[in-house]
């Protein structure tokens, strides 16, 4: 094979064969096909798409770049969620050891944050003594003991995504549906779960703006996942806002402990319940109720374990941030909207995020909310609250909310559900 032949194949509107998608995807991860050829590639597919076949196949040509895991040996079965990404999203903080508590182990392998989405290990991390890399042995052992692990995926899971999504991130190709949706499925069915849950998201903060696109892409993913023999569902959830009233690490981890202990914000309960049920009957128990799990305090007893097993301290206090400084409501009404984008980008300034791989994100930094979309505020009343270890960001975080919401009048034109469709 010849990589330009494969790209102008695919500039030229063609199908690729399966013997040449096995062929780029190898070449490409042992450095055979040259990073501009694949960007030239990536390209083409962004402009001219891939079709069902030729996504299933540049999947399972990524899966077979790396290991598989193996989790047919614990006594339960699995099931894992994975979220397209959103602000304030710390939802799998309180599902993990929710759907463990309902008897399924959840292997929860997770990222870091890149750009204006925050990372689960990042939030994770904030809690002191807390580690997220695990070798499998560990993984099995915890999944056994505990049922719930959320840790580093390890390198050896799709490293042609790994290599990829790099490149993808420097060349403007990663809003491409066949792209994304062969990243996400190629990790989660290398991973080994039994079955998966998706929580796609719509919205100013999701990288699907718009319902019919956040649509495809779960429909995408569905039937990858079938292809593959993965129990497959997906939920379209809003975006628009953020979720909860926290977005950044300590702040996100301290509102999952709340919703633990039976209380916080109603949409992270609803969206946290709602996937839990899904999980639950993707791996055949539907006779378990996780609302239950949650009121009784059986999740929050997992959790518990869950950090102590990964050498974190339930108990220890959060890091708390050396300057915060408030943005009031400039006038009385009713707050109409509040854009997830602006926050996530806010939040991401004042240090809870990284701009380059590899930074060191601060622990304490974030944003907290003190109204949602519908609520009613008084002028000079508490609106938004920046937290941050070094002052000299909240000029850019400030900036990046201008605009970011408005207040009215009028009652908004709310969805009347976090979850949008199934
Ligand atoms: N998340 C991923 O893992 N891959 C993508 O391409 C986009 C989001």
């Amino acid at each position: 094979f010849d990589a330009v032949d494969v790209i102008a194949a695919k500039r030229d509107r063609h199908r690729l064969s399966p013997e040449q998608i096995d062929w780029v995807v190898d070449a490409y991860t042992r450095g055979v096909v040259a990073p501009e050829q694949m960007s030239a590639l990536a390209m083409a597919i962004l402009l001219n798409g891939m079709d069902r076949s030729e996504i299933s196949r540049w999947t399972a040509a990524m899966i077979a770049s790396g290991e598989r895991m193996d989790f047919s040996s614990l006594s339960r079965p699995t099931s894992d969620k994975h979220s397209t990404g959103g602000v304030g999203d710390k939802i799998t903080l309180p599902l993990a050891p929710l759907v463990a508590a309902c008897g399924i182990a959840v292997p929860q392998l997770s990222g870091r944050g890149l750009g204006h989405t925050g990372g689960t290990l990042d939030k994770l991390e904030a809690i002191p003594g807390w580690r997220a890399d695990l070798s499998n042995a560990e993984i099995l052992a915890q999944l056994e003991d505990v049922g719930a692990v959320i840790c580093a995926a390890g390198s050896g899971l799709a490293p042609a995504d790994k290599k990829l999504y790099a490149l993808r991130d420097v060349t403007g190709t990663v809003e491409a549906i066949p792209l994304i949706a062969s990243s996400i499925m190629s990790k989660k069915i290398a991973e080994g779960t039994g079955s998966l849950v998706l929580d796609v998201k719509a919205g100013s903060g999701a990288f699907m703006k718009e319902l019919a696109q956040a649509t495809e892409l779960a429909e995408t993913m569905v039937a990858l996942g079938k292809d593959a023999g993965v129990h497959t569902v997906a939920l379209l959830t809003d975006m628009s806002t953020p979720l909860g009233l926290t977005a950044g690490n300590a702040v996100e981890v301290a509102e999952s402990v709340e919703v633990l202990a039976g209380g916080g914000p109603q949409d992270v309960v609803d969206l946290t319940v709602a996937l839990a049920r899904e999980m639950v009957a993707a791996a055949g128990r539907s006779d378990v109720d996780p609302a239950e799990a949650l009121a009784d305090g059986r999740a929050m007893d997992v959790w518990r374990r869950m950090i102590a097993a990964q050498g974190g301290d339930p108990d220890a206090a959060l890091p708390a941030p050396k300057e915060t400084h408030v943005i009031m409501a400039p006038s009385d009404g009713v707050l109409g909207r509040l854009d997830a984008l602006a926050v996530g980008v806010a939040a991401w300034r004042l240090g809870a995020g990284r701009s380059r791989p590899g930074e060191q994100v601060q622990a304490a930094a974030g944003v907290v909310l003190h109204a949602k979309p519908g609520d009613t505020v008084r002028a000079g009343q508490p609106l938004i609250e920046l937290h941050t270890d070094t002052p000299e960001r909240f000029a850019r975080a400030e900036a990046a909310l201008e605009g970011a919401f408005d207040i009215g009048a009028d009652a908004p034109d709310l969805p009347a559900s976090v979850v949008l469709g199934r």
